[in-house]
């Protein structure tokens, strides 16, 4: 909850960052490097005591977490009428700015009053104004054994629906999912990062921002720049945090030195929108794009770290799957040596395949499957001699396309 004293700036909130379930570990990392201290308050949701500064900040520099919302009441209802007695001793004007209109996103379990659509009437019946379209103020309304908290959204569109992200391949990963993956990874942000299955380039993307220290979503606006109780003296510090941040990185936001990142994919349809997305994101300086098959991967001597998304799922089969990722964790150990390898796939065997040193560091749903983020981190001794990777694994060359035409 807000509260203020006249004449300061001295909102405290009651914040909480909603991620995928699964994630919030390092969710909880990122929050802590905000200065924040993050409790677990549910699948997904972390909750944190916030300035007006942290909770712009977490807006902006959250690379894993989908939205930030601020808790404004919390009280018990068992019926419509202890629901509205409630509702309308909330101090809505203070998250409602003039000529927009309230949305509810109403969840209930366990509890006496479950019909969502009535419940956003009923508060509306409060004497707020009706949600016809935009512009509105988002508040999630979660119900739990007839104990409803009620929170403002102070994101605005969701945080994984980053500003650059125009162009998707097939099976796109979510970019909050992406960050994940990369954070979760321990690359150090400064050797080579390696994608060879990297579809429209969400991986090698979030990795270069976050090499180059620049917020995952650009110079977007957020839903808290339009409340009233919005503080632009704190905004204007967090705008200082990221030139700042920009400075301690070596340069302009994007003006990377080096091409750390080696983004490929064998469809190079998808590598040239990985290509345009990343321009739109300011980091293409910071990547080297090449429509190339897994086998044909340019080698390069460690440390470093491959981190991939390989093809998963039903469209190969079982065995041309297993070939694939044997070729992976085969050219990782042949043309990488002293590299690191994350791999997110559904299937564990699969990720064996590749290498049966990896091991689980996070898992959660994505695309309506159980995914699993399998870890290993670079082995120092260096290269591990092996021989003959298409034909020990078979060969990419001509077949195991999962979504598109191969690169010649
Ligand atoms: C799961 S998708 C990656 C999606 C990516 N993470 C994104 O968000 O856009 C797998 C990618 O592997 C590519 N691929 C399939 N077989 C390949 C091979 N043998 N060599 C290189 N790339 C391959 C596909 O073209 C596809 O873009």
């Amino acid at each position: 909850m807000a509260s203020s004293r006249p004449g300061r700036a001295a909102h405290r909130f009651r914040a909480a960052a909603v991620c995928t379930p699964g994630l919030e570990p390092v969710c909880a990392d990122e929050l802590r490097a905000l200065g924040c201290r993050p409790k677990r308050a549910g699948p997904g949701l972390l909750e944190f005591g916030a300035t007006a500064r942290q909770l712009y900040s977490a807006n902006v520099w959250l690379r894993t977490a989908s939205r930030v919302i601020v808790r404004i009441a919390t009280f018990r209802a068992t019926d419509f009428a202890h629901l509205q007695e409630h509702g309308a001793k909330v101090d809505w004007k203070q998250w409602v700015p003039e000529g927009y209109a309230p949305r509810f996103r109403i969840s209930s379990n366990n509890s006496k009053l479950y019909h969502t659509k009535a419940i956003a009437q009923r508060l509306h019946q409060i004497g707020l104004p009706p949600s016809i379209g935009e512009p509105e103020q988002l508040f999630i309304v979660r119900i739990e054994r007839n104990t409803v908290t009620i929170s403002v959204d102070s994101s605005g569109p969701a945080l994984h629906k980053r500003p650059w992200r125009t162009e998707l391949g097939e099976a796109p990963l979510r970019t909050t999912m992406a960050a994940a993956v990369v954070l979760l990874s321990g690359w150090d942000t400064e050797t080579p990062l390696v994608d060879p299955f990297c579809g429209s380039g969400v991986v090698g993307i979030e990795a270069a921002l976050l090499a180059g220290r620049m917020p995952p979503g650009g110079e977007r606006e957020f839903a808290f720049h339009r409340w009233p109780v919005f503080e632009p003296g704190s905004w204007a510090s967090v705008i200082g945090g990221i030139e700042a941040a920009a400075e301690r990185a070596g340069g302009d936001p994007g003006a990377g030195p080096t091409r750390l990142i080696r983004l490929s994919d064998r469809d190079r349809e998808v590598v040239a929108m990985a290509e345009r997305n990343a321009e739109r994101a300011g980091v293409a300086d910071r990547i080297e794009f090449d429509a190339r098959v897994v086998s044909h991967l340019k080698g390069s001597a460690g440390p470093g770290m491959v981190i991939t998304n390989p093809p998963y799922g039903k469209r190969l089969g079982r065995r041309e799957l297993s070939g694939l990722y044997g070729r992976l964790g085969a050219v990782t150990r042949q043309r990488l040596p002293g590299f690191g390898l994350t791999v997110l796939t559904s299937d564990a065997k699969l990720a064996r395949a590749a290498d049966d040193r990896l091991r689980s560091a996070a898992r959660f749903r994505h695309g309506g499957l159980a995914v699993e983020v399998f870890q290993r981190p670079p082995i120092a001794d260096g290269a591990e001699v092996e021989t003959g990777v298409a034909s020990s694994q078979g060969s990419d060359t001509a077949a195991g396309s999962a979504t598109g035409p191969a690169a010649r």
